[in-house]
C-alpha cells in the first residue's frame, strides 16, 4: 500500500427544507463507501457535511408552516442526522450553514474577494411582488411560455419546449406567492467576476480534476463565455446579511459550499490537533474531494474553485459528479409510491441492502442509476445471503461441532486464499476510481469460487463419516477464511455486516490487508445470522407506505403549439399553418444536459441533414431509450442560442398533468417526410 494519505471529503449539503429521500442517498452512500474504503486502507480520511439552511424556499416554507426558519432548519437537521446514522453514513461532522463558523468564513471570503477586485456592484431589473413586497426568484413566477404557448410554466424555462427566458418574457406572468402580476423593479446587486479566473480554471481543469464528461461540459461553458455571478439577494431573505450593505444578503449558493469549510472548522474546535490552515490554505499535501450530483457541476467546477482561489484558500483536488436515481426505470413518483423517504426505507428494509445495491450500480461517471425493486430483491438475496453469508453459515457450525470452535492451523488449499489476496489491488483500484460496480462483480466472482470449493469438499458429507474431523475442520477453515477476505473487501459497503463478522470471527476490526492474512489456529464465536433475506412483502409495504394517497386526476393533455392566448392558441388560416415546416425526424442520439434537469439534447436525422434540438422531455424519457425513435419536428423554427448550446428546432409532444408524450408517426414514415 502507498504511504498514508490525508484526505478531506465532502458530499453536497442537502437543503434543510424537507426529509431525505432515496435520490439523496445515492450521493451519501457513494461518498461514504469511498471514505470508508480510504480509512480501511489506513489513510486519514475526514468526511464533513452540513445542512444547507438558507434561501427563499426555506424562508417561505417556514412561513407556510407558521414557524421561524430557525425552527424549521433545526427540525429538518435533526431528521437528517437520524437518517444519515440509519444509513451508516460516517460523517466526522455534520454541521449547518446557518452557523457562526459559516458566517465568519463567508464574511472573510467576501472581504478577500472584494479586496482582490473580484466584486462589482450594478443595478438589475427583477420581478417584484408588490403584495408580498419581495423580489421573486425566477421559479416563483409562472405563466405562459412565450415560445410554445404552454400554460403554467416556470419563470426561467419551459418544461414543454425547453425554451429559456426571463420571467418578464412570460405571457401573463403571475407570482406564485400572491397570485398577482409581478412588476419589474430595479435593485443593486453584487456580482462575482468569474471571468477574472478563466486562465486559472482552465489550468485547474487540465490537471485531470474532473471526469471526461464534465470536462467537455466545462469546455462548452468556456466557449459560451463565463458570466459574472450575482451573489446577493434583497430582503426579505433567510441568510447572512452582507456587512455594510443593509437589506442585502449573501445568496445561498455563495454560503453553501463555504459550509464545507465551516463544518471542518467546527470539527477543529473539537479536535484541536487538526490544523485548519494545513487543510485549507494552498500548498499543502492534503487532498480535497467533493462528491456532488451532476446538476450542480457548474457551481462546483467554476464558481467554487474560483471563489476559493480568489479568497486565498486551496482549490479542490477533484470534483466527482454522479447521476440521478430512477426507481423501476422512472423518475420517483409519489403516486406510484416510488418517492421513497430515507426514513421510510429504514422502517421496512435493511440500509445495507440498499448500500450494496447502489454499489452494484455505481460507476465513476454521471450516468443515472436505476433502483429496480424486483432486481434489488433478487440481487441482494442472491449475492449477500445466497453467496456471501451462506459461506459462513455452511462452515461455522462444523467448526464448533468437530473442532470445538477452533480454526485449523493451516489451510488445505492455500492457492484459493492466495487468489483472494491477489485480487486485492485490483479491487482497491476499482474502489479508488469509484468503479464500485466492477468491485462488486469481482468480489462476487470470488465468492462463487469459495462456494464452489465448499460444494466440492462437502463438509456436511465428511462430517457424517467417523475419523474425518480434521478434514472437516480444514475445509471449513478454508471457507471461513475466504468469507473473511470477502467481508474485508465489502467492508466499505457493508460496515455493519463486517462488524458482526468480526465479532463472530473474534478478530480485531478488519483492515484492507487482512484479506491476505489468514486467521489460523484461532477460536471463533457462535454463528448468528449476519443478514436476513429481503422479503418482497417488505418492499410492497415500503411502496404502500410511500404512496401518496391523494392521487391527482390527470388533466387532459394538450399538444405544444405556437404561442396563443391563455385559453389556447388563436385561430389561424391554413396559410399560417403551412408556414410551419413539420418534418418526420429520427432521434439518432439523446443526452442529458448538465445543469438542466428538464432537458434532453437530441440529435435528429431529417433525411438530408442532422439537427441538434434541446427538448423539455427529460422528466418523461430516459436518454438511452430514445435513439431510433421517430418523432415530428418543427424544422423551420428560428435557431435559438441556449445556455447549453444551439437549439435548431422543436420536437412536438403532448403534455398535461398525466405527463409528456412525444408525437410519433405510424410505422413506415421516413425521416425528412413533410407532415401536413
Ligand atoms: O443542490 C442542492 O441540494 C444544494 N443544497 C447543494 C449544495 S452543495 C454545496 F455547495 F453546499
Ligand atoms: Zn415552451
Amino acid at each position: 500500500m502507498s504511504d498514508s494519505r490525508e484526505i478531506l471529503v465532502t458530499s453536497a449539503l442537502p437543503y434543510a427544507n424537507g426529509p431525505l429521500h432515496l435520490g439523496h442517498m445515492v450521493e451519501y452512500i457513494q461518498t461514504d463507501i469511498w471514505v470508508r474504503f480510504q480509512r480501511l486502507r489506513g489513510h486519514r480520511c475526514i468526511y464533513v457535511c452540513a445542512s444547507d439552511a438558507h434561501g427563499t424556499p426555506i424562508m417561505l416554507k417556514a412561513r407556510q408552516d407558521g414557524i421561524t426558519p430557525e425552527a424549521l432548519i433545526r427540525e429538518v437537521h435533526a431528521g437528517q442526522v437520524e437518517d444519515f446514522a440509519g444509513f451508516l453514513v460516517s460523517f466526522d461532522n455534520y454541521h449547518s450553514t446557518h452557523s457562526d463558523e459559516n458566517r465568519a468564513l463567508v464574511e472573510e471570503i467576501f472581504a478577500a474577494l472584494e479586496a482582490g477586485g473580484h466584486i462589482e456592484t450594478r443595478a438589475i431589473r427583477q420581478s417584484y411582488d408588490e403584495q408580498e413586497q419581495m423580489f421573486l426568484p425566477d421559479r416563483f413566477v409562472r405563466g405562459t411560455c412565450p415560445r410554445c404557448g404552454a400554460a403554467d410554466q416556470y419563470g426561467d424555462s419551459c418544461e414543454v419546449c425547453g425554451a429559456t427566458y426571463r420571467p418578464s418574457e412570460l405571457v401573463d406572468p403571475v407570482s406564485v406567492l400572491s397570485g398577482t402580476r409581478p412588476v419589474e423593479r430595479e435593485s443593486e446587486h453584487l456580482f462575482f467576476k468569474l471571468g477574472n479566473f478563466e486562465p486559472l480554471l482552465k489550468s485547474w481543469m487540465a490537471e485531470g480534476r474532473l471526469h471526461d464528461s464534465m470536462r467537455n461540459k466545462l469546455e462548452e461553458w468556456f466557449e459560451a463565455g463565463l458570466q459574472d455571478w450575482d451573489i446577493s439577494r434583497d430582503a426579505p431573505y433567510f441568510g447572512f446579511e452582507i456587512p455594510g450593505r443593509p437589506g442585502k444578503y449573501f445568496y445561498v449558493w455563495l454560503d453553501a459550499p463555504i459550509g464545507y469549510i465551516a463544518s471542518f472548522r467546527h470539527l477543529c474546535d473539537r479536535q484541536p490537533e487538526l490544523d485548519f490552515d494545513a487543510w485549507w490554505r494552498p500548498g499543502g499535501d492534503k487532498e480535497l474531494y467533493h462528491f456532488i450530483g451532476k446538476d450542480i457541476v457548474y457551481f462546483h467546477s467554476l464558481f467554487w474553485p474560483a471563489v476559493l482561489h480568489g479568497a486565498g484558500f486551496r482549490m479542490p483536488s477533484a470534483v466527482f459528479a454522479h447521476g440521478f436515481l430512477t426507481v423501476n426505470g422512472e423518475k420517483m413518483s409519489k403516486s406510484r409510491g416510488t418517492f421513497i423517504r430515507a426514513s421510510t426505507w429504514l422502517e421496512h428494509l435493511d440500509p445495507e441492502a440498499l448500500r450494496y445495491y447502489y454499489a452494484t450500480k455505481l460507476g465513476p461517471g454521471p450516468e443515472d442509476i436505476d433502483l429496480n425493486l424486483d432486481d434489488f430483491v433478487q440481487r441482494v438475496n442472491s449475492d449477500l445471503v445466497g453467496k456471501l453469508v451462506n459461506i459462513a453459515s455452511r462452515c461455522a457450525g462444523f467448526i464448533h461441532r468437530v473442532a470445538d470452535g477452533r480454526l485449523a492451523a493451516e489451510l488445505p488449499e492455500p492457492e484459493l486464499q492466495a487468489a483472494l489476496a491477489a485480487a486485492g489491488p485490483e479491487i482497491a483500484e476499482h474502489f479508488e476510481q469509484r468503479r464500485y460496480n466492477q468491485a462488486m462483480r469481482q468480489v462476487m466472482a470470488l465468492a462463487d469460487r469459495v462456494n464452489q470449493y465448499i460444494d466440492r469438499e462437502k463438509p456436511w458429507v465428511m462430517a457424517k463419516e467417523a475419523g474425518r474431523e480434521r478434514e472437516v475442520q480444514a475445509a471449513c477453515t478454508q471457507g471461513l477464511n475466504g468469507f473473511r477476505s470477502l467481508v474485508t473487501y465489502l467492508k466499505p459497503v457493508l460496515p455493519r455486516l463486517a462488524a458482526a463478522a468480526e465479532a463472530f470471527l473474534r478478530c480485531p476490526p478488519l483492515q484492507w490487508d487482512d484479506a491476505g492474512r489468514p486467521l489460523l489456529d484461532h477460536a471463533i464465536g457462535p454463528f448468528e445470522a449476519l443478514m436476513q433475506r429481503v422479503d418482497p412483502k417488505a418492499v410492497q409495504a415500503l411502496l404502500d407506505a410511500s404512496r401518496d394517497s391523494l392521487e391527482k386526476k390527470p388533466a387532459p393533455a394538450r399538444v405544444a403549439a405556437p404561442a396563443g392566448t391563455e385559453e389556447g392558441p388563436a385561430e389561424i388560416a391554413i396559410d399560417d399553418f403551412l408556414k410551419v415546416d413539420l418534418r418526420v425526424a429520427r432521434i439518432v442520439e439523446a443526452d442529458y444536459v448538465d445543469g438542466a434537469d428538464k432537458l434532453l439534447k437530441l440529435t435528429l436525422d431529417l433525411g438530408d441533414s442532422q439537427r441538434q434540438v434541446f427538448s423539455g422531455i427529460r422528466s418523461a424519457y430516459r436518454a438511452e431509450d430514445l435513439p431510433g425513435r421517430l418523432t415530428v419536428v418543427v424544422a423551420n423554427l428560428k435557431p435559438r442560442q441556449m445556455r447549453f448550446g444551439l437549439s435548431e428546432g422543436m420536437v412536438l409532444a403532448a403534455s398535461g398533468d398525466g405527463g409528456i408524450f412525444l408525437l410519433a408517426p405510424d410505422a413506415g414514415a421516413e425521416p425528412g417526410m413533410r407532415v401536413t
